[in-house]
């Protein structure tokens, strides 16, 4: 397989025997379809309008930006994160309410503890002597700030993508004609999307990375760990076995299946139009 002369110098995935979708290849596809049309012009853009101007970068500051000035000192407990509250889930099939209901509990647990260590974080001054990449306060709180971050963040994107009054039970025009365009077909996305659930420890998802602009389907075995930068998610799977051990002890599969019948291709579609729209 040849090298893609705009891709950045990546190579291509064996899963996706096609070219990077370019933006504008993903606004004449949206307005190709039912719907997307719609969402386009309800920003007052067509398929063929220019990417939206961005305003001019801030000049960089010059010289050392010194603790007592830096803009995190400004930081305000009313900035904390908030819990949110999830009604689709009452409509999910297959999964326990009780199973959904200890999970949030874990939600809620990690909006706590990211609240706590930016708390912690914004009250210290990093004295610069005492810092230690073997062991040091100021380590550890950064250390689980992006841990207990991405545990929110994850959960979030998990608990939004399945059930809901709306659900879209099979996915969508748009978002069948991408996943295919890049996995050549539907179920070659889906085995391949179960197979990093099977074979990862807390995560699978499937994001659209800002480098290639590609689909793709990433593992991640701990929130912070094996997350790959500049991806946006647009379906996770929370693969840990806090996710289904009530409801399913260790058959994995069976959850597996159970999460599938449950995603909310709408959601997903909704993300795919907003990384179409800004990405
Ligand atoms: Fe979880």
């Amino acid at each position: 397989m040849t090298q893609s002369s705009d891709n950045n110098g990546i190579h291509p995935s064996p899963l996706a025997p096609n070219p990077p979708i370019a933006r504008r290849d993903f606004l004449k596809m949206a307005a190709a379809v039912g719907g997307s049309a719609l969402a386009l012009s309800q920003f007052g853009l067509s398929a063929h309008a220019a990417p939206p101007v961005k305003p001019p970068a801030k000049p960089a500051a010059k010289g050392l930006i010194m603790p007592s000035d830096h803009p995190m000192h400004a930081y305000d407990a009313k900035e904390a994160i908030q819990a949110k509250t999830f009604p689709n889930l009452s409509t999910v099939e297959g999964i326990s309410q009780n199973q959904l209901e200890q999970h949030l509990g874990l939600y809620k647990g990690y909006v706590g503890k990211i609240n706590d260590i930016e708390t912690q974080i914004h009250a210290m001054q990093p004295d610069l002597e005492k810092m230690n990449a073997t062991y040091s306060p100021y380590r550890e709180l950064h250390a689980e700030q992006t841990y207990a971050l991405n545990g929110v963040i994850l959960h979030e994107y998990y608990f939004e993508n399945i059930g809901g009054a709306k659900k879209k039970a099979t996915e969508t025009e748009m978002v069948h004609k991408i996943f295919t365009q890049e996995f050549g077909t539907w179920d070659n996305y889906v085995n391949h999307l179960l197979a990093v659930g099977k074979s990862s420890r807390g995560w699978a998802l499937t994001g659209y990375n800002m480098r290639d602009h590609r689909i793709h389907n990433y593992g991640l075995d701990l929130h912070n760990q094996g997350v790959p930068v500049n991806v946006i998610p647009l379906l996770v799977l929370d693969v840990y076995e806090h996710a289904y051990m009530i409801d399913f002890g260790t058959k994995r599969p069976a959850y597996l299946e159970a999460f599938m019948n449950n995603v909310n291709w709408a959601v997903v579609d909704d993300r795919l139009k907003t990384m179409i729209l800004h990405g």
